[in-house]
């Protein structure tokens, strides 16, 4: 049994159990891949400061999101195909998240549906919502989700049009995947990943298929976002879908000072700082980056969170340092999910636990709430000089 220290274990046993493409899907990023590769650097040119002598004992990770209990500020990102990844893959993120006491998001585009996800667990996850052309449809999830006891909504802004992945095009990405002979060749070295999605009912979009007519192919994201996502979406549309669901609202995808203004404007609690992990505006600044100047427009009005490009605790260290409240995982519970199902995304957040927690102790901090500047040494420009 391989010794799972951090998060590169957790991938390197991913890539070998998890068919190509579903690989691919999670670990690219949009076009040149600029932004995805820079979400990750960008958080290296940060460093830490070491204090010693402070007494140590008594730390604490624990914190609050949106005024909800957290064992750590680290929430579980939305990510589609979830359930491909690993079959059940919501259901055993899911549980996991609430095993170790931090949020879960179910994206829309989920494999488990939110159904099969509430009955599988016993306390309220988060969900993502993408804004769809069918207004009918939406108002549908939303009341699915409220039925569900879904305890916030987070709304995703940065994808009203898909970016473009290369790799997704070329594989003919697909859930189910389409038996092509390369994906059959594929397949047939990923036998315990295949055993297990024969065993289970969950191999569809579980929030799409069975809830929607008319649709071309439900199975392609490439052909169902395109089709369905709503491209006439604007501020007033997001006040309405808002008011709508009447509870917490979190508005992911701001990567910009005026964009978050507005955000506060509409009554969001709070805004997650993400660039989609890359996926989507390549050539956007990483979101570290950019962090600090929607801070200073909006951080004592609004609750600011970020995500893109977290894979160790030390990262999430950082974020809170710079003055984010909570932080969200993607690719890093992914990997977590498809090396070894549920126990593997406890290990992921185990792993950023402990990292998290020993740098806090080395740079002199009991406390998440005791986090700020002080602990960092940020280069000079880092946000950089741009015109
Ligand atoms: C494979 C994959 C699928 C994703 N699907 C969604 C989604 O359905 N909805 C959404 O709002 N964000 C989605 N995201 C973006 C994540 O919520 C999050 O912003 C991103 O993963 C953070 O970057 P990181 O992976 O570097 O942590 C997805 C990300 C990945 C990697």
């Amino acid at each position: 049994m391989a010794v799972i220290t951090e998060i590169k274990d957790l991938k390197r046993i991913y890539e070998r159990r998890v068919p190509r493409m579903f690989y691919d899907y999670a670990e690219s990023g949009s076009w040149t891949e600029q932004t995805f590769r820079e979400n990750t650097s960008d958080f290296d040119q940060l460093r830490l400061r070491q204090r010693v002598a402070v007494d140590m004992t008594g730390r604490s990770t624990a914190s609050q999101m949106i005024g909800q209990d957290v064992a750590m500020p680290v929430a579980l990102a939305p990510v589609g195909l979830t359930g491909m990844q690993c079959a059940d893959g919501e259901i055993k993120a899911a549980r996991a998240a609430e095993e170790f006491g931090v949020p879960f998001t179910l994206s829309t585009m989920s494999i488990c549906s939110i159904e099969a996800v509430a009955e599988k667990t016993s306390k309220p996850f988060w969900f993502q919502l993408y804004t769809m052309k069918d207004q009918d449809y939406v108002r549908r999830l939303i009341e699915r989700a409220k039925a569900a006891k879904c305890s916030a909504l987070v709304i995703t802004l940065d994808l009203q049009i898909l970016g473009q992945r290369h790799k997704d095009l070329k594989n003919g990405l697909s859930a189910p995947p389409k038996l092509t002979a390369k994906t059959i060749a594929n397949l047939m070295t990923k036998w315990t990943w295949g055993l297990q999605m024969l065993g289970t009912k969950n191999r569809e979009f579980g929030n799409i298929v069975g809830h929607v007519d008319g649709i071309s192919d439900a199975s392609s994201l490439g052909s169902w976002t395109a089709e369905q996502f709503d491209p006439a979406l604007d501020w007033a549309k997001i006040a309405k879908i808002k008011e709508m669901w009447g509870g917490k609202v979190i508005l992911k995808g701001i990567l910009d000072a005026e964009d978050a203004k507005m955000a506060l404007k509409v009554g969001a609690d709070a805004i997650i700082v993400s660039n989609h992990g890359g996926r989507q505006l390549d050539g956007a600044m990483s979101s570290i980056k950019m962090l600090p100047s929607i801070l200073d427009a909006v951080g004592d009005q609004i609750e600011v969170h970020l995500d893109s490009g977290i894979r160790s605790g030390q990262d999430v260290l950082k974020a809170l340092a710079m003055g984010a409240k909570g932080t969200y995982i993607g690719r890093a519970f992914v990997y977590g999910l498809g090396a070894m199902g549920q126990k593997g995304v406890t290990t992921a957040l185990e792993v950023i636990h402990k990292e998290l927690d020993i740098s806090m102790a080395l740079c002199g901090k009991r406390s998440v709430s005791d986090l700020d500047r002080s602990v960092l040494l940020v280069p000079e420009g880092f946000g950089g000089r741009w015109a």
